[in-house]
């Protein structure tokens, strides 16, 4: 068994040079409230989930973005409830969020 079940990784890149990136569209928030929801749900800490900061991970053009492992689930999300269902749904209870899903193609 893995130390945590599921982690699930925040892009918080910023850039200042006026190119596209999460952070311009909430990412910190996004994290901050996945990271209280985890908390709040009982799920943190060895064996459940572990909500992690993450650099650019190369698919800006779809940002917010975040991804979930072990299953490399990728989301976009805009608001707190977006991330109230990936908590409620895939953390908690391993069900992929299919309306959140980023497209395959989305890169950079
Ligand atoms: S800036 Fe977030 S994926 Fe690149």
């Amino acid at each position: 068994m893995s130390y945590f079940q599921r982690h699930i990784f925040f892009c918080l890149n910023q850039r200042d040079n006026g190119e596209n990136a999460c952070a311009q569209h909430g990412a910190q928030a996004g994290f901050d409230h996945c990271k209280a929801r985890v908390k709040a749900a009982g799920l943190a800490g060895p064996g459940g989930v572990r909500v992690n900061k993450a650099g650019c991970m190369d698919r800006c053009a779809g940002g917010p973005v975040a991804v979930v492992y072990p299953e490399a689930v990728w989301y976009t999300y805009v608001d707190q409830s977006d991330i109230d269902e990936i908590v409620d749904s895939h953390l908690k209870d391993g069900k992929v969020v299919e309306r959140l899903l980023l497209p395959e193609h989305v890169g950079r």
